[in-house]
């Protein structure tokens, strides 16, 4: 089984490899393909790859390259975590939001669009040429705003499930609270990427006994300092939002606390250079604990189950991916991509049943769903006004002046990167 990463040279890609290693039973390698145009990280990272599947006896090759068409070629999955632009470019998409008052986030709000702006054009081109190389290729997409990205990616008829590591750390941390193996609870997962609630906590699959209410009853106070969140709206939610709500529900409080501290971009830039100066050290075989200050705790883990449940050898029969809606959720249309627990084999994903969802969250995730759509439009067609209409749809925008200012930003800001602009 041959896997190829694009954007293999980022600093998470030691986060990927420990999973390939330890997890080997589940999706046996045997070549590993990092594909990176930065040929210096590439090789950084490479290295530190073939230390540790060399210390973990994983008998896989790991090859790097900067030429993507060699990398893909011959290819039962392609795994994308690439960034257009950098850090340098989300360091922006956190910055200039702030100016008009809206949130700066990198998935979330103007920032969000901005990416997905910079990021669907390249991506599908790379799918088209994985499609070139192997028709039958599945394409795992990790590369943000994974909604808008998968559901460009669909749109043209690819191979494609989108992932988030979210609902898998959620899973780990209820797990954690409540003493049982993280496998043993099924996520009620429903949302869209980054716009999700657990609406149940089932033991032992989709039809076990709900232990929620009991664990907020228990661990609510817990759940919801992570979250930073109000321990009384918690208990009002009667759900778990994920951490990215705290951007609506707290969105004035969330722009004065990004206001007077740095952006996550430059934490990240920093992070990273310590983690390549790691890297280059010959004697470090293992991923460095620094990795877990990044946001992409047990994505690797994600991965693997999913890449193994695709290419037919196994993985958990039920995973919460990105997929098209098909009317799971009767109020989106079925192009929509949602983001909910499928069952998953050789033949992608088919969503399980979700009940109906409470108005409290379904009307945000319809209107969420119509950015998304004219967010892609944009991202497909370019030029201002779709710019715009994509801003004002969004519901932490919402006024012309806003949309305005911002859609001059965005544009201004991402020249280099938008063909049209
Ligand atoms: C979480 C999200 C990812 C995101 C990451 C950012 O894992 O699910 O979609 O890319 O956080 O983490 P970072 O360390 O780059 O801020
Ligand atoms: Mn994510």
């Amino acid at each position: 089984m041959k896997l190829t990463v694009v954007g293999g040279g980022s600093t998470y890609t030691p986060e990927l490899v420990d999973g390939f290693a330890r997890l080997r039973d589940t999706l046996p390698l045997e070549e590993l393909v990092l594909v990176d145009p930065a040929a210096d990280r590439l090789e950084l990272v490479g290295g530190l790859a073939r230390r540790i599947f060399a210390k973990q006896g994983h008998p896989g090759r790991v090859v790097t390259t900067s030429d993507l068409d060699a990398g893909i070629d011959g290819a039962d999955a392609v795994l994308l975590q690439l960034r257009v632009g950098g850090q340098a470019a989300r360091q922006q998409d956190e910055t200039w939001p702030l100016e008009c008052g809206c949130v700066g986030q990198e998935t979330t709000g103007a920032g969000g669009l901005a990416k997905a702006l910079r990021t669907v054009p390249v991506v599908l081109d790379i799918a088209e040429r994985v499609r070139r190389a192997n028709p039958r290729a599945w394409i795992v997409d990790f590369t943000n705003p994974v909604g808008i990205v998968t559901r460009a990616l669909l749109r043209e008829g690819h191979r494609a499930v989108g992932l988030c590591n979210v609902a898998i750390g959620l899973q780990r941390k209820f797990a954690g609270l409540l003493g049982t193996a993280p496998t043993d609870l099924h996520l009620g997962h429903v949302g869209l990427n980054h716009l999700t609630w657990e609406t149940g906590v089932r033991l032992g699959g989709p039809d076990g006994d709900d232990v929620l209410p009991g664990l907020l009853a228990e661990h609510g106070e817990a759940i919801a300092a992570d979250l930073r969140l109000p321990h009384a709206l918690l208990d009002r939610l009667g759900v778990v939002p994920s951490y990215y709500l705290r951007y609506y529900y707290a969105h004035d409080e969330v722009v004065r606390e990004l206001a007077t501290k740095p952006s996550r971009a430059a934490e990240v830039a920093s992070m990273e250079a310590e983690l390549l100066t790691m890297y280059a050290d010959p004697a470090l075989d293992e991923k460095p604990a620094l990795l877990a200050r990044r946001g992409g705790a047990y994505y690797s883990e994600a991965a693997v189950d999913l890449a193994a449940a695709l290419l037919g050898g196994g993985g958990s029969p039920y995973q919460v991916v990105n997929t098209l809606n098909r009317g799971t959720l009767p109020f989106l249309p079925d192009d929509a991509v949602i983001e909910v627990q499928a069952a998953v084999g050789p033949a992608g994903p088919v969503p399980l049943p979700v009940p109906a969802l409470d108005p409290l969250f379904s009307g945000l995730v319809a209107n969420v769903t119509a950015y998304e759509e004219l967010a892609l439009d944009a991202a497909l067609r370019g030029g201002r006004d779709r710019v715009f209409r994509a801003l004002l749809a969004h519901p932490l925008i919402a006024q012309y002046a806003y949309a305005e200012t911002l859609t001059d930003r965005l544009i201004a800001h991402n020249r280099e990167h938008l063909a049209w602009a």
